[in-house]
This record gives C-alpha cells, sequence and structure tokens, in this order.
C-alpha cells in the first residue's frame, strides 16, 4: 500500500499488520517525535467503514495514562489514517515467554495498569472487547498502554446500562457467557479477558482454546483442578486472584472493586531480584512482532487530541480540499537495525531509534539464496508447509498444538549485503508462533548472524 508522507515527517517503518491495513511510524525530521500512523483501507466491506467510524469516535474521547492516545485522523478515498501514539516498547505479547510467562514481579505491574486501563474505561461506560496482549502496547518507560478499539462499544449512556449481544473478541480470551448466552453484561466480559492476560503473563501459555465445556482444559479448570498446566506454574496469592477473575459466572466474577482489594493486587513492590520490568537486558532474544492481525477473531474490526507534540498540528491540518501535503520519501538509512543491537540500548540512539525493534528476526551469514535454502530444509524437518510466495518471500503453514492453523510470512530482505530474514504472523497463536520462530532460529543456527548491526545515520 503506498503510504504518502506528511510535511517534516518521515514515513520510518513499519510496526504491523492486521487484516485491516497496517501501522507505520511517522518521526519528525526536526524534532525526532514519534507518531504511530494506523493507515486503514475501508474498501473491502461496507461495515468495515462503519467499524472504523466507531472505532475513532470511541478511541477520540478516552484521556487515561494506560490508554493508548488518539491525536487525530484523516480520511483520503478509501485510506483513512489514524494518528495514534507511539508506544516503542512494542506489544505486552513480546515480554512472554512461552511456557514461562514473565517475572511475577513485571506481571504484577503490567496488571495493576491494565485494570487501571479498564477501570478507566468503564468509568467512562466503555467496553474494550478484546483486551489480550497483542492489544496492550509498551511505551518507552514500559508503562501500558491498552490500543485498538475496533470493537469497543458504549454500553453505559447518560447513567443506563445494556447488555451486549454481538459476539466478539478473540476466542481464547472470550468469557464463557458469551458463548452460552445471548445477552452478556459488558464489565465481567472485559474482566474475564484480565484474567486470561495474567494467566498467559504468569505461565506464558493460554489456558483453553474457547471457555466451552467441550474444551478439555476448560471443564478441568470448572473442576478446579489446578495441579495441571498452567495453574500449577502460578503462585498461591495470584492463582487465587485468577479463580475469582476466571470465575464462570458473570455475577460471581470479581469486579474492579473488589480486584483492587484482592491481597496479591494490593501487595506492594514485589521482590525479584533477578529481573524487573524495563531491564531488556535480561529479556531473552526472542518476541513477537507488532502484529495486529485481526485473522483469529470472530468479528473483524480495524482498531483528546492533545496536540502537545510540537509539530503534530502540521501533521493534522489538512490542506484545501481535505488533502495532506506530502514531501519526501523514506530514508530507511536513518533507522538502526538488527535484534540484537537493538535490545542492548545504547546512548547513541534516540527513544524511537532504540525501540524500533522487533524480535522475530535475525540477519544470516550468508546470500540470499543461501539462506531460502536452509529456511526450505529446516521447515521441512519440521513437517512445516513452505511456498515460496515471492522471490524473498515464503509463507509457512503448519497447525499448532491444538490443531490451530498457523501461518506467517518470513521475509528475505538484503541489507548492506547481509541478509535479513524477518517473520510475521499472518494468521494463528502468537504464542506458537514465537514457540515456532524460536525452533526454527535453533535450527538454523549455523547461519545466524551473532554480530549487531549498525546503519549508518545522516
Ligand atoms: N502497533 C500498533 N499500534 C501501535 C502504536 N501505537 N505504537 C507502536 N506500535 C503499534
Amino acid at each position: 500500500m503506498a503510504v504518502p508522507f506528511v510535511q517534516g515527517w518521515d514515513l520510518v517503518q513499519t510496526l504491523g499488520e492486521g487484516a485491516y491495513g497496517e501501522v507505520r511510524l511517522l518521526v519528525n525530521r526536526q524534532t525526532e517525535e514519534a507518531v504511530a500512523l494506523k493507515v486503514i483501507n475501508t474498501s473491502q466491506a461496507k461495515e468495515c467503514s462503519e467499524n472504523v467510524r466507531k472505532e475513532i469516535c470511541v478511541h477520540k474521547m478516552l484521556s487515561h495514562p494506560n490508554v493508548v492516545r488518539f491525536f487525530g485522523q484523516r480520511k483520503e478515498g478509501h485510506t483513512v489514517y489514524l494518528f495514534l501514539e507511539y508506544c516503542s516498547g512494542g506489544e505486552l505479547f513480546d515480554r512472554i515467554e512461552p511456557d514461562v510467562g514473565m517475572p511475577e514481579k513485571d506481571a504484577h505491574r503490567f496488571f495493576l495498569q491494565m485494570i487501571a486501563a479498564v477501570e478507566y474505561l468503564h468509568s467512562v461506560g466503555i467496553t474494550h472487547r478484546d483486551i489480550k496482549p497483542e492489544n496492550i502496547l509498551l511505551n518507552d518507560k514500559d508503562d501500558l498502554k491498552l490500543s485498538d478499539f475496533g470493537l469497543a462499544t458504549v454500553f453505559r449512556f447518560k447513567g443506563k446500562e445494556r447488555l451486549l449481544s454481538r459476539l466478539c473478541g478473540t476466542l481464547p480470551y472470550v468469557a464463557p457467557e458469551l458463548l452460552s448466552q445471548r445477552e452478556y453484561k459488558a464489565q465481567p466480559a472485559d474482566i474475564w479477558a484480565c484474567g486470561i492476560v495474567l494467566t498467559a503473563m504468569l505461565a506464558g501459555e493460554l489456558p483453553w482454546d474457547q471457555p466451552t465445556e467441550s474444551c478439555q482444559e476448560y471443564s478441568d479448570w470448572l473442576q478446579k483442578k489446578t495441579f495441571l498446566t498452567p495453574w500449577k506454574k502460578i503462585q498461591p496469592m495470584p492463582l487465587s486472584l485468577l479463580s475469582k477473575l476466571l470465575a464462570a459466572s458473570p455475577n460471581a466474577r470479581i469486579t474492579i472493586a473488589d480486584i483492587q482489594k484482592d491481597r496479591w493486587f494490593t501487595q506492594g513492590e514485589l521482590r525479584d531480584p533477578l529481573s524487573s520490568v524495563g531491564n531488556k537486558s535480561l529479556r531473552s532474544d526472542v518476541g513477537l512482532s507488532s502484529r495486529s492481525s485481526s485473522d483469529d477473531r470472530m468479528q473483524f474490526s480495524s482498531s483528546q487530541p492533545d496536540l502537545a507534540a510540537v509539530g503534530l498540528e502540521a501533521l493534522l491540518v489538512g490542506q484545501p480540499g481535505g488533502q495532506v501535503s506530502f514531501s519526501q520519501p523514506t530514508k530507511p538509512e536513518h533507522m538502526l537495525l538488527g535484534s540484537q543491537l537493538l535490545c542492548t540500548p545504547g546512548a547513541s540512539q534516540s527513544p524511537w531509534q532504540r525501540l524500533v525493534r522487533r524480535m522475530t528476526r535475525f540477519f544470516t551469514t550468508v546470500n540470499a539464496d543461501a539462506s531460502l535454502s536452509s529456511l526450505k530444509d529446516t521447515c521441512e524437518s519440521l513437517a512445516l508447509g513452505f511456498k515460496l510466495t515471492c522471490t524473498k518471500q515464503v509463507t509457512v503453514s503448519t497447525q499448532d498444538k491444538r490443531n490451530n492453523k498457523l501461518i506467517f510470512k518470513v521475509y528475505l530482505l538484503d541489507m548492506n549485503q547481509r541478509v535479513m530474514l524477518d517473520f510475521r504472523l499472518s494468521k494463528g497463536d502468537g504464542l506458537e508462533f514465537k514457540r515456532l520462530f524460536v525452533k526454527i532460529k535453533q535450527k538454523l543456527g549455523d547461519i545466524v548472524s551473532t554480530q549487531k548491526i549498525l546503519l549508518p545515520l545522516n
């Protein structure tokens, strides 16, 4: 998709892609301020433009430190541009190690911030309806920012609450009443999703595909079999909170007011001498892309102007006739590349450079043909579907351990006489994708470069 440039702002790179379009990073040439530009193509479906209109309508009324700020929007034909707060720390997903999770202390801090965001949303009568780690971003200080309001809706207006009936969200995160009742209450459903996110943070896995009794893992939970995984990996205090968050009956489920009184929730700084949120050097070198794919959703959707950022006004003020004026092309050489380098923030990097990182990529030590052939052999050895979809693009498809489709693309990028393999999830569970990425990277060990790459900055 050709995305034009706005005067004084460079399009630096794509941050994420999804069914709706993509999110790009815009950086002000002079001030180096960054904003995320969400580009939505509404030409596909008529309901898409209606979803986007609603997303804008909801998002622009929100203002909270744990909610991604909405700066403004522009429309050009069928393309809608949303200007959003840039979250340089990437997705919460990137902090979850498959089958492990993250230090409890970090999960605790993120959970407190997630609840602050949800409490705020509910206080203004909005429900998010698609809370999951892919929709939770982090800024440069590792502060949590709830994002993507594509499925959000008003559940309380002028003090009057309504029940919801639209089946939406992402199956492993949806509350059981959505699948068993015609109508459901908004707040308990968001709280349930927070419980699933907390489980993912503490155990590195999702407890079930969907909360129906036909799902063995869910029926085990109903029978309180906490000696099974993922529950056996979780300490008694957070597990006690989880049992209240993941109460099957929405009426019995804990409220935000009571979450705030929970023992684990209220405990002060958790002690964990080995790690802390923000200590990036301790993080494992695995991660998920800044994917915003909504392919796995049951119902698809895409995602107060505070113009404090100098120059942002210029971005949003259109030319006569609603045209944005566009300037010079991207300067990719402005970017630092290489996940290795970007994991170790250096003084020479500005904040946006430091954190323009995606962890599911690496450089190889061989040329493109040899990289491709090694990748093909590795995929075949793992019985993965391997298809060359373009000269420099491979589509890999398989099924995860729950027999769900898992599809991702590998882009081969020639850079400074080196080849980068960039893995991007197209469809499926992000944690499974990450597990498989780690496996492939290990198998390709011989050709994975450990050298740090720095491209010159002009
Ligand atoms: N991916 C999707 N939205 C984003 C944002 N606001 N900042 C960074 N990455 C993103």
